[in-house]
């Protein structure tokens, strides 16, 4: 029986919104203003748009292309394009399990987020002084299992239905509502913060650099950063490009995601300094510093109850459009390589993602005591999968491409569509070239053994 006709992105837009949705999320609008606070602020932005450039754009392509060549999921491409390689497929693989991993614990933070929408409505802010009541508010919240467990299921209850209804009628449709709502949420924040009185220290803290902070760990910080941010390492942009029709521009459109993510980064980030710094709070707070210091911040500021409820939906809607590209990697896998239908491996892989999760979430209270190398649950899986999974994916990616796939055989396949940018920018494609091959693959290497702690180790030997 002949396979049913596989799925294709409605127009160039669409997958374009899907694929920035993909990138923007809890990274842009949780993680990177917190990392920019911790490593020194305007010095930070300036490091990783500089990674973002170098590595970022450079692998985005290689992964949209591996994608859109085969049309498949990231198993059944490597397998397709190394013509069976047992250890290539086997880096597909771990995509799909990357894939798993990460939409169980990032699930559990979107339900936070989702929860806060409520609790900013509540007007429970309110009650809060100082960001360590916040703190404690937000404690006593994520080791209470049933808000917990409740929202974390809800959250996956709505990526499911998203994935459920198809790429072209759930995921490209969700992504053309949700992105410019997110847009528009996130303009009307910075417009908020930016004519809050004293907010111009905010706006000066993310334009004068203060190069003191900026060691080696920041740069590494800055790069891993630009990688998760853009959903790299793990086959989700593979597999968003493998529903792209050849006839489209694949550089230009892998600009376009890069510049939506970068921008929506920024724009957060400013959003939530011109906040801190106007009512006089420490951009310093880490992990904690949405939900400890902003509930505070939105107390101080006028208006600051209708903008904190808007502020928990748009950090909702960012984690949603992520974490439906996580489901789809799972999902696609199942349907190409399994021939199951896409409503069998939603429910399926939907359910049991949110099993998995359930540690995750248990991390605060019921299983607070579990410890895996000193860390809990939660964050041992977020240390497999974002500093160990996702770097090694991404340098094998850009290693299959520039050295095993070849650029031969590549080239010719980045060309169709984009015609016009080979014969009038050659040295675009040039450079991509180079980046590929030498950089992002050392850059990346690098990533990596910082982050399982290998250059601290050297670094206290000599
Ligand atoms: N890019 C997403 C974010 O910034 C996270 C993500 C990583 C999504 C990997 C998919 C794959 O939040």
């Amino acid at each position: 029986m002949a396979q049913a006709k596989r799925e294709q992105w409605g127009s160039k837009i669409g997958f374009i919104l899907a694929a920035a949705g993909s990138a923007i999320g809890l990274g842009n609008i949780w993680k990177f203003p917190y990392i920019t606070g911790q490593y020194g602020g305007a010095a930070f932005i300036l490091i990783y748009l500089i990674c973002t450039a170098i590595i970022g754009l450079p692998v985005l392509m290689a992964e949209v292309l591996i994608g859109r060549t085969t049309q498949k999921n990231p198993v059944g491409a490597f397998k397709k394009l190394s013509e069976g390689s047992k250890f290539w497929t086997a880096i597909g693989g771990m995509g799909v399990a990357a894939g798993f991993i990460i939409l169980s614990y990032y699930a559990v933070v979107a339900g936070w987020a989702l929860g806060y929408i409520y609790q900013a409505a509540s007007g429970v802010f309110y009650e809060f002084s100082k960001p360590e009541v916040a703190g404690q508010y937000f404690n006593s919240l994520i080791s209470d299992t049933v808000w917990n467990v409740g929202y974390f299921v809800l959250f996956m209850a709505l990526t499911m239905g998203v994935v459920y209804s198809g790429v072209k009628n759930g995921i490209e449709r969700g992504s053309k509502i949700m992105m410019p709502v997110l847009f528009l949420l996130l303009i009307i924040l910075v417009i908020r913060g930016v004519t809050l009185e004293g907010a111009s220290a905010g706006i000066k803290y993310f334009l004068h650099p203060d190069w003191s902070h900026v060691t080696g760990e920041a740069i590494l910080a800055a790069m891993g950063q630009s990688f998760f941010t853009l959903s790299l390492g793990m086959g989700a942009m593979l597999t968003y490009g493998s529903y792209m029709s050849r006839k489209e521009n694949l550089p230009s459109s892998a600009v376009s995601i890069v510049t939506l993510d970068t921008l929506i980064a920024l724009l957060a980030g400013l959003a939530i300094f011109t906040g801190v710094f106007a009512t006089g709070l420490s951009p310093k707070a880490g992990p904690g510093l949405i939900f400890h210091t902003l509930p505070v911040v939105f107390t101080k500021m006028p208006g600051g109850y209708a903008f904190s409820i808007l502020f928990f939906v748009l950090l909702t809607i960012a984690a949603l459009t992520s974490s439906i590209s996580l489901l789809e990697v799972i999902t696609a896998y199942f349907i190409d390589e399994k021939g199951w239908s896409r409503h069998r491996a939603v429910i399926v892989f939907g359910g049991l993602t949110t099993l998995f999760g359930l540690p995750s979430a248990f991390s605060y209270n019921l299983m607070g005591d579990f410890r895996i190398f000193g860390l809990n649950f939660f964050d041992s899986v977020d240390f497999l999968a974002a500093n160990i999974l996702l770097p090694v994916g991404g340098f094998f990616i850009s290693v299959f491409v520039a050295y095993y796939w070849g650029y031969k055989k590549a080239l010719p396949a980045l060309r169709d569509g984009a015609e016009n940018l080979f014969e009038k920018y050659p040295w675009v494609i040039t450079g991509w070239k180079i980046l590929l091959k030498y950089f992002a693959p050392v850059l990346i290497f690098l990533v990596f053994l910082n982050s399982i702690g290998i250059l601290k180790l050297i670094a206290d030997i000599l």
